[in-house]
């Protein structure tokens, strides 16, 4: 069978409505939208903002926002096209499959892998940070070699510094997160706005009452001069502050991961993408001017900048509320990332590429619960061994890349198949899918050689899981008559 066989929109939904694999639909568009916040509200507002502002952009990390957000949504209106015209779990994985073909396919679904699964590995080292943090302001300290990995340094209050060994809070939010998930979509979806409602109301309270304690000489320069490298304040610097805090904006593409589980898909999948990176970006511009207003930007480059900006503040007693806000956030965000990986994955299983076991469906709960804990025992290794910095810019050139195929994908399928219904439209085709994919892979460029290096390593070793397993055991092959020596 060709490499790029497609499989059409009829034959997935057809397929996606078969009993066996079924999944609920339970879903409306409030939910829609408070899992895409849930996903995108967390470390990357919460800690790479000030270091963004400190070392890049200045107070500009306003626009540096802003210029991310420009760039998510070239990729959030393709999604959102995608997403009504093939409301099924999978993301991006199933629309590679009908646009470009099975091994595009097979690469985009290894490739999410980064995007969840290892994002959802970063957020919880930083939750195991902030909950370290919290626990010491209530005066419990655990020991310091079982907080952090083997790669990273704690100091001791007395000055000494200690290498951990092993996160161990970082293993048991992902356990933790993995059991409610394999409990059931709608009690998750459920946790999931409580959440979100109180991680609005810390950026809400933060900005309120950041509000009145801004300086405004804080803002001159408000494009501090560039100091005479690529990055170092300048216009440069706003470009590579976007870079960094594109990780703050990665989650609202997973709402497409639950089309599948949305009562109306064609209406309700676009407003859950856009109506997300809307609210965000809108909090995130106004957080950030905030911030930056309150503290100078030399003295935000920390992993904790909100509670250098409290200190400004006599409410010393709000730092230990947002934090625990913060924590509560990057709950959800661990939550919505875990339930899309087991999503994609529930997909490829489906048409043979990945052993059935990720398929199967809990008859209680109704959930891929094997997948769930598959994908727990995976994540935990990365959350208990490698360093934030690592595991977030593998996240971020992971998603990057998806980004970069849907945008194309969205363009060849509006060639192939121009006569397909699009319930949702991408306007401006194929300006807007070139936007995205230039912008896109600029951001790319911008994360450096090691980043590349450790992309093109996940995607060598998915290419010989394909050739080795998939390609001969995908549904589709077996369907359009590969030869029997192939079906092993
Ligand atoms: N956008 C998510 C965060 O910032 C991944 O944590």
């Amino acid at each position: 069978m060709s490499l790029f066989a497609t499989k059409s929109v009829e034959y997935i939904m057809a397929e996606s409505e078969a009993g066996e694999h079924k999944l609920k639909r339970t879903l409306g568009p409030g939910s829609l939208v408070a899992l895409g916040i849930g996903a995108i509200i967390g470390s990357g507002l919460f800690s790479l903002t000030g270091v963004a502002a400190a070392l890049h952009a200045g107070p500009a990390i306003v626009i540096s926002m802003i210029v991310a957000a420009i760039g998510c949504a070239f990729a959030g209106l393709c999604y959102s096209e995608f997403s009504c015209m093939i409301p099924v779990a999978g993301s991006a994985y199933t629309y590679a499959y009908t646009t470009l073909g099975e091994w595009l396919a097979w690469i985009i679904g290894w490739d999410l892998v980064l995007e969840y699964a290892v994002g959802a590995s970063t957020v919880s080292i930083s939750w195991s940070g902030y909950v370290v943090s919290l626990l010491h302001d209530f005066g419990i300290d655990l020991p310091v070699q079982l907080l952090a990995g083997p790669f990273e340094k704690r100091m001791l209050p007395d000055g000494r510094v200690i290498q951990g060994i092993v996160n161990l809070p970082a293993v048991f939010i992902i356990c933790m997160i993995s059991l409610l998930l394999i409990l059931g979509i709608k009690e998750s979806a459920r946790t999931n706005a409580i959440i979100v409602v109180i991680k609005l109301a810390v950026v809400v309270v933060f900005i309120a009452v950041g509000w009145r304690f801004i300086h405004a000489e804080n803002y001159t320069p408000f494009i501090p001069e560039n100091q005479g490298a690529f990055g170092q304040f300048g216009i440069s610097g706003i470009m590579m502050g976007a870079g960094v805090i594109f990780f703050a904006y990665i989650g609202f593409d997973a709402v497409s991961t639950a089309a599948q589980e949305a009562r109306n898909p064609q209406k309700d999948m676009p407003i859950g993408i856009i109506g997300s990176l809307v609210v965000c970006t809108i909090l995130y511009v106004v957080f950030s001017y905030i911030l930056t207003g309150m503290v100078h930007y030399t003295k935000l480059n920390t992993s904790a900048p909100v509670a250098v900006a409290i200190d400004q503040t006599p409410y010393e007693w709000l730092k230990v509320l947002i934090k625990f806000g913060i924590i509560c956030g990057f709950t959800s965000v661990m939550l919505v990332m875990l339930l899309g990986q087991s999503r994609v994955f529930f997909s490829m299983s489906r048409d043979g590429l990945v052993p059935k076991i990720f398929s199967d469906i809990h008859p209680k709960f109704r959930t891929p619960w094997r997948s769930n804990l598959l994908f727990m025992l995976f994540v935990s290794p990365f959350s208990a061994f490698l360093p934030l910095s690592v595991v977030g810019e593998m996240t971020s050139i992971g998603t990057l890349f998806a980004f970069v195929i849907v945008c194309a994908g969205v363009w060849v399928m509006r060639r192939a198949h121009p006569d397909t219904p699009r319930p949702f439209r991408t306007p401006l085709v194929p300006l807007v899918p070139i936007l995205g994919i230039v912008w896109n892979f600029a951001m790319m460029y911008s994360l450096g050689l090691s980043n590349w290096l450790r992309l093109i390593v996940w995607l060598v070793i998915g290419q010989v899981i394909y050739f080795t397993y998939s390609r001969h055991r995908s549904h589709l092959a077996l369907k359009q008559g590969a030869p029997v020596a192939q079906r092993r």
